[in-house]
């Protein structure tokens, strides 16, 4: 929608987004504008906006790694951040691919996003490999349902259920990369999270228990199970929380170590599972 004379102005939304908080008020209007398919609707989403309710909730959808991926209202919003564990997913399953597909017919990565959330990591992951084989999983019935929607495309099977409880069996030690992005902010700190998040994301898509950990050791514990031969687990942490993940891996019989990006201050744990009985090089 182009402003009318009936909607409110450019800088008059400006201006109201900017009081409200908003660092990125002009980029805002822009996408509200653009957005809203009538006067009555860009006045609304403004007000929205200017009430505290995430920019992404108010449009329906959020930008990640060059997606447009739907996030409903009381779904966690997928951080640029994230970007960090998609790339290195991706440099994974493109290695074992072309590991696997050496000789043989094109080998289908499978990947599984477990906490998928909208599904904003397996959408990812799908748009960056070329044979992909995605089921992803979420506790949240709200979330399974974005996720339905942005992984239909793919083909992806999306479950809901805790973790690893409602993924078939017949994928035990076939799993090629693994990604969690699970909650993981300690429950002390959830209260200084900013409101966006406080007020608009469910707590369970945020704490992560009393050292922020407790969902990353129960997906750690249940990988090796999960995982083919020489295959990974990815998940995002802190960068403070980055040597206390790399020893759960270490006692899961995972190889840890540590991606890091200053660019998108963000901070993967990687996790092999050695390719053979006592092997103890990642690849
Ligand atoms: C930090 S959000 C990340 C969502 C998505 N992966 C992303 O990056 O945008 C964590 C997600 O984990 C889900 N979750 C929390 N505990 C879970 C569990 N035990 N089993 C499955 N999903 C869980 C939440 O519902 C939430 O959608």
């Amino acid at each position: 929608m182009s402003a009318s004379p009936s909607s409110p102005s450019r800088s008059v939304i400006v201006t109201r987004l900017r009081a409200a908080g908003s660092v990125f008020a002009e980029d805002e209007a822009r996408l509200l504008i653009s957005a809203a398919r009538t006067p009555a609707a860009l006045a609304a989403m403004v007000d929205r906006r200017v009430a505290g309710i995430p920019l992404e909730h108010v449009l329906g959808w959020a930008e990640f790694c060059g997606l447009r991926i739907s996030v409903d209202l009381g779904v966690f919003v997928p951080r640029r951040r994230t970007e960090l564990l998609v790339r290195q997913a991706a440099a994974l399953a493109r290695q074992a691919a072309s590991r696997a597909g050496q000789g043989l017919a094109r080998h289908r990565s499978v990947v599984v996003d477990l906490c998928c959330g909208s599904g904003a990591v397996g959408a990812a992951l799908a748009a960056a490999l070329e044979r992909v084989e995605l089921y992803a999983v979420d506790i949240d019935p709200a979330a399974v349902r974005c996720a339905r929607r942005n992984l239909a495309a793919v083909g992806a099977q999306v479950y809901e259920g805790d973790l690893y409880e409602p993924l078939p069996t017949t994928l035990r030690g076939r799993v090629d990369v693994l990604v969690a992005n699970a909650p993981y902010v300690p429950t002390e700190a959830v209260g200084m999270l900013p409101s966006e998040a406080r007020i608009h994301e469910p707590r369970v898509a945020l704490d992560g228990g009393a050292d922020g950990l407790d969902v990353l050791r129960r997906v750690a514990v249940g990988a090796p199970l999960w995982l083919a031969p020489g295959a990974h687990l990815l998940v995002e942490t802190s960068d403070r929380q980055a040597p206390q993940t790399v020893e759960i891996m270490a006692r899961c019989r995972l190889i840890p170590r540590v991606a890091r990006s200053e660019e998108l201050n963000a901070t993967v744990v990687i996790g092999t599972r050695p390719a053979r009985h006592g092997d103890r090089t990642a690849s």
